[in-house]
């Protein structure tokens, strides 16, 4: 399959749900969602875009680098690239059905499984979720399931299920919060005080796995996650899905990395290409999460079209890497930058 065979039967499968732009920007989206917009005017979906526009590199040509090595470890994961499928739910609502729930969950799963890395999976519904979990433990736990900052017991009960599951590492996006439709739901949403984050980790070590929380922005969350023992943060802000008002995740990440002492920082947001991915390394993530291109190459080509997207994206990485003069990218940071 090629790229635009793949981009054409996205577009089909996603009945006007997405418009597959040339590039994702955030436009012709704004405000669809449910969908796959921005909330609102999607002014943070564009922030992330354009925070990531303004990263330039430091073109490097005379070197000794001859194979950029683009393999790393996360969280204890060996992965091919540093790059993670991120949470991806509802495709009836979101996704314009373009898949079932159930197959979607599988085609990342498997997709990123096959390209050497991993996929997070995602909540909302418990369909969502069961979805998500059961494509996980089809790959013998090969995955990171991210649950709603539910409050009350059922965040404990569906930690539980991601532990039986086998998995090592299990989330939480605590950037929806105050998603009305959540919080309005029988099962509300809501910010944890340090007391509940520190408890919700503590129950995650006690289980095995480590914790990784997503949605941060700010250098005081980040801290405070740090202080209650996560292992790692995503900062993100559900690619411009959860509060508008909010910058674009290059621009708060450098801050979060150089107040943080030991845990692992992540990003996501308006990633779209190898130098992208380059340009969050070199900003101090260890590793990005990429959102709605992934949604587009599981829809257009399924594990085949995930898979290929991922090694696309690894071969601009490495073209980035040696247009830089960076050996592997475990020595990717700031010196990259112009
Ligand atoms: C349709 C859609 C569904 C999503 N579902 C979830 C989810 O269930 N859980 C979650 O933590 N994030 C979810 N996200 C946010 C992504 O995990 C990620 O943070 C974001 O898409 C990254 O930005 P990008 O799409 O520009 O790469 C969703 C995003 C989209 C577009």
């Amino acid at each position: 399959m090629d790229m635009k065979t793949l981009r054409q039967q996205a577009r089909e499968r996603m009945n006007g749900a997405c418009r597959v732009c040339p590039h994702c920007d955030g436009r012709a989206c704004a405000g669809e969602l449910p969908g796959m917009g921005g909330i609102r005017t999607a002014a943070s979906f564009r922030a992330n875009i354009t925070a990531l526009e303004k990263v330039c590199l430091r073109m490097r040509l005379i070197h000794e680098v001859r194979a950029p090595e683009t393999a790393c470890e996360v969280l204890g994961l060996p992965l091919s690239l540093p790059v993670l499928i991120a949470p991806l739910a509802g495709t009836t609502f979101n996704m314009g059905k373009g898949l079932p729930e159930e197959r979607f969950a599988q085609v990342v799963t498997e997709g990123a499984r096959s390209a050497g890395t991993i996929a997070c999976t995602g909540d909302g519904t418990p369909e969502a979720f069961d979805c998500g979990l059961k494509a996980v433990e089809a790959v013998e736990g090969w995955g990171i399931p991210v649950i709603k900052p539910w409050a009350g017991d059922v965040f404990f009960e569906r930690l539980e299920r991601v532990a039986q599951a086998g998995c090592r590492v299990v989330g939480m996006d605590i950037d929806t919060a105050a998603i009305t439709a959540l919080a309005k739901s029988k099962r509300p949403v809501s910010p944890k005080s340090r007391a509940e984050l520190s408890a919700i980790v503590e129950k995650t070590h006690a289980l095995g796995l480590k914790f990784m929380l997503k949605g941060v922005l700010s250098v005081e969350d980040a801290l405070a996650a740090e202080e209650c023992g996560c292992d790692a943060i995503v900062v993100s802000n559900h690619g411009g899905r959860a509060f508008e008002a909010v910058p674009g995740t290059a621009a708060a990440l450098p801050a979060i990395v150089r107040n943080v002492k030991e845990m692992t920082v992540l990003a996501d947001g308006g990633v779209r290409s190898g130098a992208d991915v380059l340009k969050m390394l070199a900003l101090g993530a260890r590793a990005v999460l990429i959102g709605r291109p992934a949604i587009i190459a599981g829809m257009g080509g399924e594990e085949e079209g995930v898979q290929m997207l991922l090694s696309r994206m690894q071969r601009q990485l490495a073209e980035g890497m040696l247009l830089t003069g960076c050996a592997s990218v475990r020595e990717a940071g700031p010196h990259l930058l112009a």
